[in-house]
């Protein structure tokens, strides 16, 4: 299931982001990445574990906290701390499906990569191509989205990002391990939290059927989610 948050980080901060990445020094994007997808990998990062990247990285971490439609779509258990890239002058990422396994460098904390976000830092207009291109069941899907909204997309997706011709394209990436493993088991929850909500304003929290599938939510939940 592929799914675009609008409005992760307003525009006041998405500015702000911007004044402080672009006079920033960037590296080559490959320390990042593994065999395969060192070898088609073409961009730019913030260094990992700088300040900078630090602060911005915690920042969208307090913004997903309250992020309503966000907890409902990934149930998140452990999520890696963001990191930026830019590409530019034709930089792209080729064909490629991100590790498994990711490890949080200077700690011993490990994360099973279920889930695949790109928070946009740059306005579609900015930039020519970097389309996020996600195969899916029904084919491949580009997604280039407004500054602040991110995209979430299963980890086990292929997927790669098109070549930038004019101007740059900054986001910030990160994975995240789901309580629940199964994407399909996490789509289930997801339509059925979203009917469950639509159903409560519609007809009062306190109808005697919105309660009663509240509560199979919450046992679905109890059943297939890890902590
Ligand atoms: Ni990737």
């Amino acid at each position: 299931m592929l799914i675009c948050l609008p409005d992760v980080l307003d525009q006041d901060t998405v500015k702000r982001f911007r004044q402080r990445m672009d006079s920033a020094q960037w590296v080559d994007g490959k320390v990042t990445a593994g065999v395969q997808s060192g070898a088609v990998k073409r961009n730019q990062q913030l260094p990992e574990q700088s300040p900078l990247a630090q602060q911005l990285g915690n920042e969208i971490l307090d913004a997903l906290a309250s992020h309503g439609p966000f907890i409902s779509a990934a149930l998140p258990l452990k999520i890696f701390p963001p990191l930026f890239n830019r590409y530019q002058g034709g930089e792209h990422f080729g064909v490629h499906v991100d590790n498994a396994i990711r490890f949080v460098k200077g700690t011993v904390t490990r994360i099973r990569t279920d889930l695949s976000m790109t928070l946009f830092l740059s306005e579609p207009e900015e930039y020519d191509g970097g389309e996020l291109m996600i195969e899916g069941k029904f084919g491949a899907q580009a997604v280039k989205l407004p500054a602040g909204h991110m995209v979430l997309y299963p980890s086990s997706s292929l997927h790669q990002v098109m070549p930038v011709t004019r101007g740059a394209r900054v986001c910030s990436f990160f994975w995240m391990q789901s309580m629940v493993r199964d994407d399909g088991a996490r789509e289930l929850l997801y339509d059925l939290d979203q009917s469950v909500q639509a159903l409560a304003a519609e007809q009062g929290v306190d109808h005697p059927e919105v309660v009663r599938l509240s509560g199979i939510y919450h046992n679905l939940v109890r059943r297939w989610a890890d902590t």
